[in-house]
């Protein structure tokens, strides 16, 4: 487990020689026995995070999608990109961690398809360019089904996903989250070891550049790191005379980017055509492949898998 930075701790050896690090530094007197704790432990893993640590051995490359606010294009990134990686004739997974606003199975053209048990564990469904795909859709009776769970059952249904499913070997896991800093973030950015960052996706409204510096802070704290920022719907691009015009103040997205000193990975305009195409279940990267959009977004993926390079 991963630890967190800021929180005071002292570290200690436990009689199997697992690393532990406690939390607190104060002497307990409810505890005579001295024995530490288990709910005092970060470092040790239990079994189901050494299962998830076995899984994600075979995982070259994980990614997270995160932002500030809901609504910027995070779900729209993840399958694009996932699409995208799949098209160049990568072996994908895409998981889905919106526990309760799974939208991947939608984008996806999946919707209405069940995940099923197998020797080997939960199957993942079989997508367009046999990207692999979990969800919490696949799970139930009807999309129309609403989850009305706490976070501690959100956390135990995330680690389930990474631990019990039948992954094997892929070349890049794609993790779609829901918007902000809550629990499926931080059980993601926890559960799995050796992240190779996450990727924050704002919109130009400074209200969600103000939130996607929450998103930087709260990686940087969890130790992960940040691969870069995408500025979505950063202009319009209209379909009847080809132009793009910029309905925000441009270049927003960069400062902040600068600001925060993440790498900026570039910007994609807003374009009717994705909200269709996603709604339709067609990821715009492969079906509008020439459109501005697309172009864009190719960009965004070959500064990626060059940052990614870099890193290995
Ligand atoms: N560049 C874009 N142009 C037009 N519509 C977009 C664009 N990016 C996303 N959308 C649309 O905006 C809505 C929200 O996107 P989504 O990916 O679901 O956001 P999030 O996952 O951050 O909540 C969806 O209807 C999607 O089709
Ligand atoms: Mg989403």
């Amino acid at each position: 487990m991963r630890n967190i930075k800021g929180v005071p701790h002292k570290a200690a050896i436990t009689p199997d020689y697992s690393l532990v690090v406690i939390i607190s530094m104060s002497k307990d007197t409810s505890n005579p026995s001295g024995k530490i704790p288990k709910d005092l432990m970060v470092g040790a893993q239990t079994s189901e995070e050494q299962e998830i640590a076995e899984k994600m051995r075979h995982v070259k490359h994980k990614i997270v999608i995160l932002s500030g606010k809901g609504g910027v294009g995070k779900t729209t990134v993840a399958v694009n990109l996932a699409t995208a990686l799949a098209w160049k004739g990568h072996v994908v997974g895409i998981l889905d961690a919106d526990i309760t606003g799974p939208n991947v199975p939608k984008m996806l053209g999946l919707e209405g398809t069940r995940m099923v048990g197998g020797d080997k564990g939960l199957e993942p469904v079989l997508g367009p360019l046999n990207i692999l795909s979990v969800s919490m859709e696949f799970l139930l009776q009807s999309p129309d089904t609403p989850i009305i769970w706490r976070g501690p059952l959100k956390m135990r249904v995330i680690s389930e996903f990474l631990s019990k499913v039948n992954w094997g070997n892929l070349d890049y896991l794609i993790i779609d989250l829901p918007p902000g800093t809550g629990d499926e973030t931080i059980s993601i950015m926890q559960l799995i070891p050796d992240l190779d960052g996450v990727i924050i996706v704002t919109t130009p409204q400074e209200v969600a550049l103000l939130d996607s510096r929450k998103a930087a802070t709260m990686s940087r704290t969890m130790n992960v790191p940040v691969l870069g920022l995408i500025e979505n719907m950063s202009g319009f691009h209209c379909p009847h005379c080809n132009e793009v015009t910029n309905l925000f103040d441009k270049g927003g997205g960069k400062q902040a980017a600068q600001d925060l000193k993440i790498f900026f990975l570039g910007d994609l305009p807003f374009d009717p055509r994705v909200m269709t195409l996603s709604d339709e279940g067609k990821p715009f990267i492969v079906t509008d492949a020439k459109s501005p959009v697309a172009k864009a977004f190719q960009q965004v993926v070959d500064r990626l898998l060059e940052r990614l390079k870099g890193q290995h």
